[in-house]
């Protein structure tokens, strides 16, 4: 092995000579810096035809960095202290993607995989790991919709607003349960659960998937057969990042009425705020599985909160039962819009702040921020309440978005797939915080800390809840050597999965126990003395 490599070390220097000899057009001149081990990774790449790889560079002007920036979300992410990929790896086809793992994992490179890029903690752009590289798979965006089977194949790189528009193209009467944000990818949203609008109608995304394509830590591509029942179960839901790289997904849509009626309603002030909070969590979590109201509350002084949701049914029927069971909250049909499913998707993205462009996949406003989450079993009290916005009242580019559960939450089993919280859940809530300059990140990072210790008193406990999909490394991470124990991994495992934490430590302990696939937070498995 060591002669192997000391030969390679010098057979790759004089390939490199001679490659340099032959006038050095661009790609070779980007090898120039490689040693042995570099150069028959790439070569790897090169001789299975990926040729979108692009290097690291030290000018900050370069497409490395252009690329790099193209889908991360979250800016502190892109600052300069923080360990960039050797190469930005883009491939065309199913092929390429499923070789380009092949590739690393076989030269030892550290796999990181983006699909949308959006990870609150940047866990699709950086790495521990020594050598990584990023394999983005952007270009792998087709959607397949069957309307005979009322399914659909999607690849992991497609967007939430692809995934859409692809559908609404087909029908009008069938719809996906996703998030809100257009721009958020497939292959991270089904990973981790999936929340949005339809969420007490008909669950989490990830619910809904039933058959996938995924390459795993022997670099052989299998389908739900192939991966078998354990690892389905686990890569829904149970966090990207640990359980091998999702190709594509099939999906189940769900059926929609043909009228979608969409409210926003504005109240200010911080006792109408409280009032109007304390009414809504004792009325939505438990209302007609139909309606679904969000609450937004903003920071800044006086505190003030927006009703955002929708109802699956015409106007009349609407108004009719939001002031029989919630008068307070005040709703009239100038606040409305009666549209169809595809109609509510755009409105509701406009209203967060989102394009209404469904195909664009790139997101304008990008943020410094820290985003984390609790979830809510038993009503806060009204002197909670208050507390929390008098530390809002600091903080005018805070946020708190209240997401009821209930409905058919109530009755998918918490251990269906790994996404644990479901029956017994008032709602949950995300807590939000923007800044606009680096300058400001200790500062803001600290404040958030703040405001989440203050809520301890009035969340869930033992272990206290959080959502996968608004990662946060707060809850623990791996050592910078990127190893964590299972007694480690449990300070963020259980938050994420309940009680389906040790069942995903067990698959992973099956299925890659050498750990090909990790992150800050990923599953660990057991250990082998
Ligand atoms: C602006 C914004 C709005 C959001 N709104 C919502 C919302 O309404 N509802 C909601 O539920 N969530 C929402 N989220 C959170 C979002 O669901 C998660 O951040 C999700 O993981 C993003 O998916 P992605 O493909 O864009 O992420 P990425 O950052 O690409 O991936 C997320 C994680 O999955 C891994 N991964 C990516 N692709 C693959 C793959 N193909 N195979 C295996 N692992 C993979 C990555 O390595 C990373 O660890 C929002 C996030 C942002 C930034
Ligand atoms: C080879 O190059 C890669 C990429 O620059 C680097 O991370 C690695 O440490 C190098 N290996 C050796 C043995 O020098
Ligand atoms: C790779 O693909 C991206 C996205 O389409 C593109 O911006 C970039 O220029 C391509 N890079 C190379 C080296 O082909
Ligand atoms: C919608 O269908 C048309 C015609 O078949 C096609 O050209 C277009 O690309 C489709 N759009 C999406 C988002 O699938
Ligand atoms: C209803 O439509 C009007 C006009 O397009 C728009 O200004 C308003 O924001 C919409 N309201 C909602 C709740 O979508
Ligand atoms: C309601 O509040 C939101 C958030 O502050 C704001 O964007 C929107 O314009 C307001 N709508 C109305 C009708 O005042
Ligand atoms: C509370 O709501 C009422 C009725 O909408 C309004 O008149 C009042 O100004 C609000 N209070 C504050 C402090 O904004
Ligand atoms: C934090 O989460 C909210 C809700 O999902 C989202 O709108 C916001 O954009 C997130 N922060 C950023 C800048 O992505
Ligand atoms: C990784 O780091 C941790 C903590 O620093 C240490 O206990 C562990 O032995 C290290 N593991 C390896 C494989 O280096």
């Amino acid at each position: 092995m060591m002669a192997f490599w000391s030969y390679m070390r010098t057979f790759g220097l004089f390939l490199l000579l001679w490659l340099v000899n032959l006038g050095g057009r661009g790609a070779v001149v980007a090898y120039s810096s490689q040693n042995a081990t570099a150069l028959a990774f790439t070569s790897c790449l090169s001789g299975n035809g990926i040729e979108n790889v692009t290097f690291k560079s030290s000018s900050s002007s370069s497409n490395y960095y252009t690329l790099l920036e193209f889908s991360l979300q979250n800016l502190r992410y892109a600052e300069e202290s923080v360990p960039k990929p050797y190469a930005l790896i883009v491939p065309e086809s199913r092929d390429q993607l499923h070789k380009s793992v092949q590739c690393s994992i076989q030269h030892g490179w550290q796999i990181v995989m983006r699909s949308g890029g959006h990870s609150y903690e940047g866990l699709s752009s950086t790495s521990q790991a020594p050598n990584f590289v990023i394999i983005d798979v952007m270009k792998l965006e087709r959607v397949e919709v069957d309307m005979k089977s009322k399914t659909a194949w999607v690849e992991s790189g497609a967007t939430l607003g692809q995934l859409y528009s692809a559908i609404a193209n087909k029908t009008s009467l069938y719809g996906f349960p996703a998030g809100v944000c257009p721009t958020v990818g497939v292959g991270g949203t089904l990973s981790g659960g999936g929340l949005g609008l339809l969420a007490r109608k008909y669950g989490v995304s990830a619910d809904h998937v039933i058959d996938a394509l995924l390459v795993d830590a022997n670099g052989k591509l299998v389908d739900r057969k192939g991966m078998g029942e354990d690892v389905f179960w686990a890569l829904r839901g149970g966090g990207g990042g640990s359980w091998g790289v999702v190709v594509a997904w099939q999906i189940r849509l769900v059926k929609v009425p043909p009228v979608i009626t969409v409210f926003n309603v504005n109240r200010t002030g911080n006792d109408n705020v409280t009032e109007l909070v304390e009414r809504w969590q004792s009325v939505e979590p438990f209302a007609p599985e139909d309606l679904y109201i969000r609450v937004f509350v903003f920071g800044g002084s006086p505190v003030s909160l927006t009703f955002n949701g929708m109802y699956l049914g015409p106007l009349p029927q609407l108004l009719k039962l939001v002031n029989e069971i919630f008068p307070e909250m005040g709703l009239v049909a100038a606040d409305c819009n009666e549209t169809d499913w595809i109609g509510s998707v755009i409105s509701t993205a406009v209203a967060n702040g989102y394009s209404a462009d469904l195909l664009n996949r790139y997101l304008a406003t990008k943020r410094y921020f820290k985003n984390k989450s609790d979830y809510v079993k038993s009503a806060i009290s009204s002197s909670g309440l208050q507390g929390a916005w008098k530390i809002m009242e600091e903080k005018p580019d805070s946020q708190m978005i209240l997401a009821p559960f209930g409905g058919v939450m109530n009755r998918i089993p918490s251990t269906r797939i790994p996404f644990p919280h479901r029956a017994g859940y008032l709602y949950e809530i995300q807590y939000v915080l923007n800044w606009e300059d680096a300058s400001e990140d200790a500062e803001s990072v600290a404040w958030m800390r703040k405001l989440y210790e203050y809520m301890t008193h009035y969340v869930s406990k033992s272990p206290r809840g959080a959502y996968v999909n608004y990662i946060d490394l707060d809850l623990g991470h791996a050592s910078a050597n990127g190893t964590s124990t299972v007694q480690q991994a449990k300070s963020w495992g259980e938050k994420y999965f309940g009680v389906n934490f040790f069942r995903l430590v067990h698959v992973k302990t099956k299925f890659d126990p050498n750990k090909i696939f990790k992150n800050a937070q990923s599953i660990p498995p057991l250990s082998q003395s």
